[in-house]
């Protein structure tokens, strides 16, 4: 990974708010596995040191992210191995990260760009952005808790239509149905998402944290769907119809 392709700033010139930005935008911010392995370390660091009060994702303009590197799914598929891709442990770190987490999405959010935003406690979504999980397409299926937590938040209706049926959710349609916390002008996502984060970053943390705690749950749950959508996740991976579907991407 070139070093830059997550930036990370914080805690100490940001008053306690560590900002992981997804910046690959030649990609469309596409993430590959070493950039998966940078944010587990970022969110451990998160969760053990107490100057951390909030954690924001943040993209580039116009691009979240596009999910995860088609080329890493292609080889991964390939390979004979069956420990966890570095995307897994991401997902796992996400559902464990003890301080309130922002996102400020503009633009694609595609797949993990998608549902990362699950884990969030409060996200900001500019009017252009669209949401999107073709899983089904690449003939994969939802992860990161995504079939626990999609539901639970939205509907059965409206988590099958962006899970399963792959339709994409502009950014008004996230508002009603619950996945976002607010929409505003692209120019506006940053500086909103950092103010809700210097807000909760100023509120007593031991009070904050009892009650994120008593709204998310324990992330057992969680942990255990996202063993569950992974063991069908992987061997997906490894199917004919996931690898035609990689491909033909990669020959476009
Ligand atoms: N993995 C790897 N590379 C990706 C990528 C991904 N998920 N998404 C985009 N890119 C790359 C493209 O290959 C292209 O690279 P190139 O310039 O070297 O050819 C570059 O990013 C720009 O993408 P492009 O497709 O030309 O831009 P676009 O505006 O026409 O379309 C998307 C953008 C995101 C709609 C389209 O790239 C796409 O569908 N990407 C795949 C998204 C996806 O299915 N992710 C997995 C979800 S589980």
């Amino acid at each position: 990974m070139q070093d830059n392709h997550i930036l990370v700033e914080g805690p100490e010139d940001t008053s306690g708010i560590l900002i992981i930005r997804f910046n690959r935008p030649e990609k469309k911010n596409a993430i590959t596995q070493a950039m998966y392995r940078r944010m587990v370390k970022t969110l451990n660091f998160a969760n053990e040191d107490d100057s951390v009060r909030v954690v924001v994702f943040l993209g580039t303009e116009g691009c979240f992210s596009a999910g995860n590197d088609m080329a890493d799914f292609l080889n991964y598929g390939m390979a004979q191995t069956s420990e966890p891709p570095a995307g897994f442990e991401f997902i796992k770190a996400l559902a464990d990260v003890k301080k309130p987490m922002v996102s400020g999405v503009d633009g694609l959010a595609i797949g993990i760009g998608t549902t990362l935003n699950l884990h969030c406690d409060m996200t900001i979504a500019s009017s252009r952005t669209q949401f999107k999980t073709p899983f089904v397409d690449l003939a994969l299926v939802p992860e990161a808790a995504s079939s626990l937590l999609a539901p639970r938040v939205m509907g059965h209706q409206r988590a099958f239509a962006l899970l399963a049926a792959g339709e994409g959710f502009s950014a008004k349609q996230a508002l009603e149905a619950g996945l976002i916390w607010k929409m505003t002008e692209p120019e506006n996502v940053e500086a909103e998402s950092l103010e809700i984060a210097r807000k909760l970053a100023s509120k007593p943390p031991r009070a904050l944290r009892i009650a994120r705690d008593l709204l998310r749950g324990s992330p057992v749950e969680k942990l255990q769907r996202m063993d569950e959508e992974f063991a069908h996740f992987s061997a997906q991976l490894k199917s004919a119809e996931a690898r035609a579907a990689f491909e033909a991407f990669m020959r476009r």
